[in-house]
């Protein structure tokens, strides 16, 4: 794993974007993986300035975010549909057809998870895929547990990340209770990964994602030790007290 501590969220937002910068311009097409939550935001932000004021050019971006809640609307201002939109794609130069987002109201939600894997691999698969941690260790939205799912699949999602998004709902009762989520195995097939982190609240997460030394399906975010090529870029305040 690389490390990367940038002085604060602005930096760390600019250094993930000018990663993302770089091999959008030298790789004719690419496939981003994407994720939402706050951590990303910033991120985003830079790449929609880097699009206004020097032309970075999206038109051959492909985009595959790595989940959705169950039951939203994609008009749903809660929805990870609507997020991407209002976030990126309505800034940039990007051809909605080449974005791909789970649809959380799927008819057989079985069938279109194992469609959705196999979507990204006939795009040939992610060359950069964006990730944020949960506190819990989740990534995706692959929640701690006994076991952990390779592909894409329905996860009931656990109390603590219930409680950790309801900030973004009127009602913290309207947090959906399920979502698609790529697996681990998903996210590990992606190329090259980043994994972004910021603000106290992280520290402990990030720390412990940084020492661990074994495979623990209790801390989702401990697989990405199997990957050959991950940046974690964190914040001062998630890497030291
Ligand atoms: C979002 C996702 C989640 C978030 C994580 C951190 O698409 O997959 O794993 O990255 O919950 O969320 P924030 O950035 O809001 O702290």
């Amino acid at each position: 794993m690389e490390l990367i501590v940038t002085k604060d969220y602005d930096e760390l937002s600019k250094e993930a974007a000018n990663i993302l910068k770089r091999d959008i311009k030298k790789y004719k097409k690419i496939n981003l993986g994407l994720a939402t939550g706050s951590t990303p935001i910033g991120c985003y932000k830079e790449l929609i300035r880097l699009h206004e004021e020097e032309g970075l050019d999206f038109s051959d971006v492909v985009t595959f975010n790595l989940d959705e809640y169950i039951g939203l609307d994609s008009n749903n201002k809660n929805s990870y549909s609507y997020f991407m939109k209002e976030n990126l794609f309505n800034h940039i130069n990007i051809d909605l057809e080449n974005t791909h987002i789970p649809n959380g109201k799927a008819k057989n939600l079985k069938e279109y998870c194992k469609k959705y894997d196999q979507k990204i691999e006939d795009a040939g698969g992610i060359d950069i895929q964006i990730l944020g941690i949960g506190t819990n260790g989740h990534i995706g939205f692959n929640e701690p547990g006994d076991r952990l799912n390779i592909n894409t699949f329905i996860v009931d999602l656990s109390e603590n990340t219930i409680k950790d998004n309801a900030r973004f709902f009127e009602n913290p009762e309207d947090v959906p209770k399920k979502a698609i989520t790529m697996g681990i195995g998903s996210i590990l097939k992606a190329k090259k990964i980043l994994l972004l982190a910021n603000g106290k609240n992280k520290y402990d997460v990030i720390k412990k994602l940084l020492e661990t030394e074994t495979l623990d399906s209790e801390f989702p975010a401990s697989f990405l030790k199997l990957h050959h090529d991950v940046v974690v870029i964190v914040d001062k305040d998630a890497y030291e007290k």
